[in-house]
């Protein structure tokens, strides 16, 4: 148990930059308590001892700001960083060595009976206020950016970002997204037509302003044209 929860505080101090020292780590993260209890709670669940279990994190809820369901199932080294508004639901699987950020939801998307929660793999880092809804699975060492909203599976080794989630990065190679919104494309005939037309704009321009010139001085804009000879002649 010793050894488990010195590997928690290691975790935190090579995870986050700014701790300092064991103390601070035990004294300033409300992560590394809501784990260490919630480890309490889990084995009061699995004993049976289920409404307790349930007023334990709900306590613990109301010190952290951190609400892990005694059911959820949690690996070695999970650390959750500054940790306000994390809600862990009770069907939730979460692997070795994952790190989640304030803000973060792991829920049902109210549709499904069972197991409704996902299933986040080893080495998975989901940023800050993200969302992962369903019984759907994260990958092994993929990230969840900020904000996102999660709703499909991910695969092993991505990063998924946005509303809804998509993958944006596969295995260190960015994924280019196809805009599919024709209607939004530019027309190349239209563009045509208005370059054209642009053209034609201003050579009339440059025209008017030499006939101009050409009057000021009395000679034909266009020496040599037909309006010219006619004149001459
Ligand atoms: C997603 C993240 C982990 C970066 O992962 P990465 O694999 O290095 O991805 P990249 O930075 O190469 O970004 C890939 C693409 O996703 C976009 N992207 C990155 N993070 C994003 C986010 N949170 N929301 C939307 N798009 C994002 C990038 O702009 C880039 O888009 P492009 O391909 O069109 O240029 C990081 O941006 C992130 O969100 N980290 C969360 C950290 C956190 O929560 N910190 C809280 C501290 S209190």
């Amino acid at each position: 148990m010793f050894a488990r929860m010195r590997a928690d505080i290691a975790a935190i101090k090579e995870r986050d930059p700014a701790c300092p020292s064991t103390f601070s780590a035990l004294t300033n993260y409300p992560g590394l308590w809501a784990v260490w209890w919630h480890r309490i709670t889990h084995a009061l669940h699995t004993a049976g001892f289920v409404w307790l279990a349930r007023a334990i994190s709900q306590s613990v809820r109301h010190h952290t700001g951190i609400e892990i369901h005694p059911g959820a199932s949690i690996g070695e080294d999970f650390f959750i960083d500054h940790g306000m508004g994390v809600v862990i639901g009770e069907t939730s699987v979460i692997g070795r060595r994952v790190t989640i950020y304030q803000g973060v939801t792991l829920g049902g998307t109210g549709k499904e009976r069972g197991k409704r929660h996902p299933t986040i793999e080893d080495n998975v880092v989901i940023g800050v206020g993200a969302t992962i809804l369903g019984n759907i699975v994260i990958g092994h060492g993929s990230k969840v950016g900020a904000g996102a909203v999660v709703v499909q599976a991910v695969p092993a080794s991505c990063t998924v970002v946005g509303i809804p989630g998509r993958v944006a990065v596969r295995e260190g190679q960015r994924i280019e997204t196809v805009d599919l919104h024709h209607e939004d494309l530019p027309d190349p005939v239209v563009e045509m037509f208005r370059a054209l037309q642009h053209r034609i704009d201003r050579l009339e321009n440059r025209l008017a302003h030499d006939e101009d010139i050409a009057q000021e001085d009395g000679r034909p804009a266009f020496p040599g044209s037909v309006a010219d000879t006619e004149s001459k002649g």
